[in-house]
This record gives structure tokens, sequence and C-alpha cells, in this order.
């Protein structure tokens, strides 16, 4: 005998069972949704975060974009479209890394590398030798004194 919920046809369906996925469930979807996912869209192998923050004149921490334009990573995205890389490699605007006093900055994900005093004549060079050749362009990476510390040398005390 069909019971509340079953398939029977006696009873409309339950709309209220309809379960809702959770969202930690739609960021780790089960494997084989996964796979959909991946077939309708690939991965971006790097994403590139351009701090975009500007602040005004004179600031004791300085900024990135004084001017505010986010001409750094509109110049960097045009780049990596012009390499044929626009679907592998994410470049985005990014609030402020708080690594001011080292501006501009970048970071590259997944590894995580960390650019300083970064100047439109460096971008060439970086996508050549970091992000397609998987070396860092060791002259502009921010040391590990100055990353995410209040020791940092630059830093101007508060
Ligand atoms: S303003 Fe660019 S890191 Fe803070
Ligand atoms: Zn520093």
């Amino acid at each position: 005998m069909d019971g509340p919920g079953s398939s029977g046809h006696d009873h409309p369906p339950n709309y209220l069972s309809i379960v809702i996925p959770s969202s930690a469930a739609r960021r780790h979807p089960p494997a084989n949704q996964s796979r959909i996912y991946n077939h309708l869209m690939p991965k971006f192998e790097k994403h590139i975060f351009v701090c975009t923050n500007q602040r005004e004149p004179g600031h004791p921490r300085g900024c990135c974009d004084p001017q505010g334009k986010a001409e750094m990573q509109g110049v960097l995205k045009q780049k990596l479209a012009v390499r044929g890389l626009k679907t592998k490699v994410r470049a985005n605007k990014a609030g402020c890394l708080d690594q001011c006093e080292h501006g501009p900055n970048m970071v590259v994900y997944p590894e995580a590398v960390w650019y300083g005093k970064v100047n439109m004549a460096d971008l060439d060079e970086i996508i050549e030798s970091h992000i397609i050749g998987g070396k860092p362009v060791e002259r502009l990476v921010l040391p590990d004194e100055c990353l995410n510390t209040a020791s940092c040398v630059h830093r101007k005390p508060k």
C-alpha cells in the first residue's frame, strides 16, 4: 500500500520536499556533477589579483593605483588575451591587498607569488617568465620579511 510521499498517482507531488542544495554543496558538488561543470567550463589555471586600490594623495600607506583607473589590470588582461591565455589565466581587479608600501602589487595564485613595485614595463616579463615559463620574476617578488608582517621596514609605525 502506498504511504505518504510515495510515487503513487493518488497524491499531487509534494513540492515542499524539493531540496535546495546548501551553499557548501554547491561549492563541493558530488563528483558526477563536477564532471558536468568541468565539461561546460574549463578551469582557470592561474588567477592574478592586481591591486587597484586608490587612496587620497599623501596617505601614509600610499596606494597601488593613484589614478584609480585600473590600468595595470587592464593592460595585463589584454596582454594575456593576445597570447591566447584568456581562458586559462584570469587577471582580476583586487581591492587593497594590504601590502601598500610595496605597491603597485599583485599576487599570482595558486602558487601565491607576490610581486611589488610592479610597473607596466614588467608585465611582459611576468607573463613570459612566470605565467608561461613557470619561473617567477625574482627581482619583483616581495621578500618574506615584507609580506603580511608589521615588522616590515617599509611600513611606518602607526
Ligand atoms: S593599496 Fe595596494 S596593497 Fe594596499
Ligand atoms: Zn617591506
